[in-house]
């Protein structure tokens, strides 16, 4: 059985009542239960972290090598700032997938910069909590590819 770390970053844990307009009324455990459904349909085990501290999600991701086959990850705000979470990223042997729910690229000019796009294998964006589901079908079908 796959085996894949979902790790949600900082501020996901107040999704619902976080700027609604922007990442929709979904809360992040209603996320969870959608992602675990597809997972159990899928035959892959699923291990969900959310975290607000840049240097517990590097603990996360090095973890990761040798426990996991892929990570699927929002590094939320840490997506525009954290080269640790990149370089923790760019270490690992493993695919990993990077989601958001909004489309950044539409956002302020301070989120148009992802590091983590250039060390992550695929990025999917912009489908709001969608982004998650679709992430993690992509993910799958980029380590039955390899
Ligand atoms: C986000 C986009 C980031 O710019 C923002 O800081 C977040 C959420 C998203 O999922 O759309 O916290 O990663």
């Amino acid at each position: 059985m796959k085996k894949i770390l979902v790790i949600h970053g900082p501020n996901l844990n107040l999704l619902g009542k976080r700027e609604p307009g922007v990442y929709g009324k979904t809360t992040l455990p209603q996320i969870n239960s959608v992602l675990k459904a597809l997972a159990a349909k899928l035959k892959v085990k699923l291990t969900i972290k959310q975290s607000n501290v840049e240097g517990e999600i590097v603990d996360f991701i090095q973890g990761a090598e040798n426990k996991f086959d892929g990570i699927l990850i929002n590094p939320a705000a840490y997506t525009h700032t954290s080269v640790a979470i990149r370089d923790a990223i760019a270490v690992l042997d493993i695919k990993v997938v990077e989601v958001h729910l909004s489309n950044i690229y539409s956002r302020e000019e301070f989120r148009h910069k992802s590091l983590i796009s250039p060390v992550a294998s695929g990025t999917i964006l912009g489908f709001g909590a969608k982004s998650y589901t679709l992430g993690l079908a992509a993910l799958l079908d980029l380590i039955s590819a390899k």
